[in-house]
């Protein structure tokens, strides 16, 4: 029933409110508050993005929803309640986390992110809203209803993992840039991202799960039509951490304004765990390469690729060409 959505998102309207009242305007909201200020978190940002803190306290949004008449039934259904064990009513979801509302298309608010204030390995960094009837994970990116414009604006978009990447990279002046909430890109998100963009970057985190996804990602992105380039972090950074290091500038120009094609980006990926003065690793690495020039690539990028991959390994044009041939051939 249309009604039972509407519910749920002003129950998420309220919800989202509250928190951000405690945040900014509470004593038991101060942790946060300077959490978030030493991460660089300007009161601006704070309150654009939406920002709050869910108190450690195991009701009082169910309290608040209760005295506002919600269903709880209901409420639990949108995820932000959840019934206790033995079945005598309930409690909050998020207790104790920063929380960071997830938006639909529209700019409604439709589901939750909540981050503990110190890493632990007890608890889980981030906890989220369950799939609900106004959240889908694989239909949402984070921050897409502010980004579509300038998206729409200069033809181009910038993919991260994170939506603390995203609020970084506003920081940094970046306004077109969108996020998946962790590790994996739909083709619903494609296809949203494709109806207004006509390039993709895509700006994964710098350790190996972050490679392990850009790789991922650029081949949907590939598969789907889209012009998919490849900005990648030195070390183990995250956008977030290079942001904060070495500021805006560098990023957009030295990070975002060297993408790498994805033939680039392959040999990039597999030279990584290599040390090519092994014959081992040589042999291997190409290899590994051919598998992807044989298939993914078309025949200028081909040729082009021979090359660097002859300049790197010191084996001559013509054995590499040799070998993709006899590759192509195997596979047809
Ligand atoms: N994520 C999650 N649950 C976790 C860890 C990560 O849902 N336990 C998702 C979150 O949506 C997060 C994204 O994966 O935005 C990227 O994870 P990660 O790189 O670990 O988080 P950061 O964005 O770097 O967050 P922070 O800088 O606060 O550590
Ligand atoms: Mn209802
Ligand atoms: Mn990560
Ligand atoms: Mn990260
Ligand atoms: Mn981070």
């Amino acid at each position: 029933k249309t009604s039972d959505f509407q519910h749920m998102i002003d129950a998420h309207s309220l919800a989202a409110n509250f928190y951000s009242h405690l945040l900014l305007n509470t004593v038991e909201g101060e942790k946060a508050l300077y959490y978030l200020e030493q991460r660089g978190f300007s009161r601006d940002l704070i309150e654009k993005y939406g920002i709050g803190w869910s108190l450690d306290d195991r009701e009082v949004l169910t309290q608040l929803l209760q005295r506002k008449k919600f269903e709880m039934k209901e409420m639990e259904r949108a995820g932000l309640c959840v019934m206790k064990n033995d079945g005598t009513g309930y409690f909050d979801r998020f207790r104790g986390r920063i929380m960071f509302p997830l938006h639909d298309d529209n700019g409604n608010v439709v589901a939750f992110s909540g981050r503990v204030l110190s890493d632990s390995k007890e608890e889980a960094k981030y906890l989220n809203s369950p799939e609900t009837p106004i959240f889908e994970k694989s239909r949402l990116l984070y921050n897409f209803h502010h980004a579509r414009l300038n998206v729409r604006k200069t033809g181009k978009v910038i993919l991260f993992e994170g939506f603390m990447d995203t609020i970084a990279a506003e920081k940094a002046g970046i306004m077109n840039s969108v996020a998946v909430m962790g590790t994996s890109l739909s083709d619903t998100h494609l296809t949203k991202l494709k109806r207004i963009a006509n390039q993709l970057i895509i700006c994964c985190d710098g350790d190996n799960a972050g490679w392990e996804a850009a790789k991922r990602f650029a081949l949907l992105a590939a598969q789907k039509g889209l012009d998919a380039q490849i900005a990648l972090l030195p070390g183990k950074m995250d956008p977030d951490e290079y942001i904060s290091i070495n500021g805006g500038e560098a990023f957009t120009e030295k990070v975002l304004g060297n993408p790498y094609s994805y033939m680039s980006f392959i040999m990039a990926y597999y030279k990584r765990s290599k040390n090519l003065s092994h014959e081992n690793d040589v042999l291997q690495y190409i290899h590994e390469v051919i598998e992807e020039l044989a298939t993914k690539v078309s025949p200028v990028e081909r040729d082009l690729m021979i090359r660097q991959l002859s300049t790197e390994t010191g084996v001559s044009s013509n054995a590499l060409n040799e070998q993709i041939i006899k590759k192509v051939g195997q596979q047809a």
